[in-house]
């Protein structure tokens, strides 16, 4: 049985879906307890990280775990999560975490991330590390304005990071929790091709059929928007990949063309799978 934590998510949706269809029972977790799927191997379980002895149930007989936390982390007793997980038989781990752990490490907004592969990478469980580059799915902040004024209002339009679908690293993760030659392995996961936000609205344009309007946000802007849903430190954090990339951030990896044998989806591919949410 595999455990994915952030069952409900961009992620954790496909992941638990992947799973299911390559034959895994699947115990979903999150705070709604809701089963992303109705499927006969997979089970929903309701569970808070922040509380980690509420976590036993969830993983009691489990082989694998998917770990996302929410945020960086940095609020939770990840010691003890990993360490009920082992106490549990889990063998193998595989972290969602940051490209951002590896560019920021010394950053508020990604220190936590950074202490937390190294305790996945301490723990004495076969792990996997998934670095991601920016979610194509963050477009999904743009929906309202989108369906409220046919407009997209976004800081830094025009620089342009390699942004990567959810879906495939669900795929990744899948690979990296049910088939071997993943453990001690980190993967940096990105889009095939660097977009700005101003090249998305374009592409979003394209794929729903009508103009959508590209209005500039300054950052302070941006910031009051993202405070909204995102804690302090990790708002900074993002706002300095988002207006000033490393040269790292902004590098295409093969890594999942190498894993999954196929090329990464394009942020076309994301917006073509994803047309329904834009529209009212
Ligand atoms: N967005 C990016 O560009 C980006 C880039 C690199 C890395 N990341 C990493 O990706 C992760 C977030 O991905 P996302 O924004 O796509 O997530 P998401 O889709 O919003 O999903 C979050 C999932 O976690 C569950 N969850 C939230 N808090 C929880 C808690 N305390 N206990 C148990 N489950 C909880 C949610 O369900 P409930 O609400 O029902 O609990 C949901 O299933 C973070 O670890 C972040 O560092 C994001």
């Amino acid at each position: 049985m595999i455990v994915v934590t952030g069952a409900t998510g961009n992620i954790g949706r496909p992941l638990v879906a992947e799973l299911a269809r390559r034959g895994h029972d699947v115990t979903a977790v999150s705070r709604a307890g809701l089963a992303p799927l109705d499927h006969r191997l997979v089970r929903g379980v309701r569970a808070d990280l922040a509380e980690p002895e509420g976590l036993h149930a969830a993983v009691d007989g489990a082989d694998a775990l998917f770990l996302l936390v929410p945020g960086s982390g940095g609020h939770l007793d990840t010691e003890r999560i990993i360490g009920i997980a082992a106490e549990a038989g889990v063998r193998r781990i595989v972290l969602l975490s940051s490209l951002g752990a590896v560019t920021r490490a010394g950053s508020a907004s990604h220190a936590p991330l950074a202490e937390l592969e190294k305790r996945v990478q301490g723990s004495g469980l076969e792990w996997t590390l998934l670095r991601p580059a920016d979610f194509a799915s963050n477009a999904l902040a743009w929906v309202p304005t989108i369906r409220s004024e046919r407009a997209v209002h976004a800081p830094f339009g025009d620089v342009a990071l390699p942004a990567v679908d959810p879906l495939d690293i669900a795929e990744v993760a899948a690979a990296a929790l049910v088939d071997t030659g993943h453990g001690g392995r980190s993967y940096v996961l990105t889009g095939p091709a660097a977009l700005s936000p101003r090249e998305r609205t374009g592409v979003l344009a394209e794929v729903l059929g009508v103009p959508i309007a590209f209005v500039e946000q300054t950052r302070d802007e941006a910031r009051a928007d993202m405070v909204a849903y995102m804690p302090e430190p990790v708002v900074e954090g993002t706002l300095g990949i988002l207006g000033e990339p490393t040269p790292q951030e902004q590098q295409i990896s093969l890594d999942i063309e190498n894993v999954l044998g196929r090329p990464a989806h394009t942020f076309a591919d994301w917006a073509r799978r994803n047309m329904g949410s834009f529209t009212v």
